[in-house]
C-alpha cells in the first residue's frame, strides 16, 4: 500500500485546525493554558500599550467589555442564534490568532460561519483605525495575557495563517 500522499496528510492537518477552531469557539473547556515553551517572550512597548489601551476604551468596549471579559454568555449563540462578542483576555481564544489574523479582523470585521444572520456582527474597522492603532489595540490585548499564552501566540506568528471566515477569504 502507498504512503497517504503529502495532500491528504495536508487535508487532514487543515481539518483538524478548522475543527479545533470551530470547537475553540464554542467550548471554554479548549482556553484552559497552553504548554508554556521555552521561547524568550519580546517586551511590550509600554507607548503601544497606552494607545492601544485608549483605542479600545474607545472603539471595543462596549462589545467586548470595558476590562475585555466579553459579553455575558458568550460562548452561547444569542437570541438572533449569532455568536456574541467574545473575552479578549486568556478566558477567550483570541490568543489563538497571530498578528496578521488579529490585524485582519480588526480590519476587515467578522463573522462566525454558524451564525444565522449575514452581517459582520464585528464590524470592520479599517476606515475608522490606522494601522498604527490597530497594531496598538493589538498591543493592549497581548497585555492581558498569561506569559504562556503570549508565547503560544508568539508561536501562531511563526505558522500560515488559519481559514477564517473573514470577507476577501471566503466570499
Ligand atoms: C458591535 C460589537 C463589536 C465591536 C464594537 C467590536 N467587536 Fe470584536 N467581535 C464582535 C463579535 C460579535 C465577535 C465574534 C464574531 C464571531 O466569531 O462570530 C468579535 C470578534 C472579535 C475578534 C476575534 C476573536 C476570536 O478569537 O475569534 C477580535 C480579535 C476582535 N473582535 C477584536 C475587536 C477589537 C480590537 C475591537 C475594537 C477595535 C472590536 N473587536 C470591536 C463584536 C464587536
Amino acid at each position: 500500500m502507498r504512503p497517504p500522499s503529502w495532500r491528504f496528510t495536508a487535508l487532514l492537518v487543515v481539518t483538524i485546525v478548522v475543527a479545533a477552531a470551530v470547537v475553540g469557539g464554542q467550548d471554554a473547556g479548549l482556553s484552559a493554558t497552553p504548554a508554556a515553551s521555552p521561547a524568550e517572550l519580546e517586551a511590550l512597548d509600554a507607548s503601544q500599550v497606552v494607545l492601544g489601551r485608549q483605542v479600545y476604551l474607545q472603539n471595543c468596549a462596549s462589545c467586548h467589555g470595558a476590562r475585555a471579559q466579553g459579553a455575558p454568555n458568550w460562548q452561547r449563540p444569542d437570541i438572533r442564534s449569532d455568536l456574541p462578542p467574545p473575552p479578549h483576555d486568556d478566558t477567550g481564544h483570541t490568543w489563538r490568532h497571530g498578528d496578521a489574523e488579529l490585524a485582519s479582523i480588526i480590519r476587515n470585521g467578522l463573522r462566525d460561519v454558524f451564525n444565522k444572520t449575514p452581517e459582520l456582527t464585528m464590524p470592520p474597522f479599517k476606515d475608522r483605525l490606522s494601522d498604527e492603532e490597530i497594531t496598538a489595540v493589538i498591543a493592549y490585548v497581548k497585555s492581558l495575557w498569561s506569559p504562556a499564552h503570549r508565547r503560544y501566540q508568539e508561536e501562531q506568528n511563526r505558522r500560515p495563517p488559519m481559514p477564517m471566515a473573514t470577507p476577501g477569504r471566503n466570499q
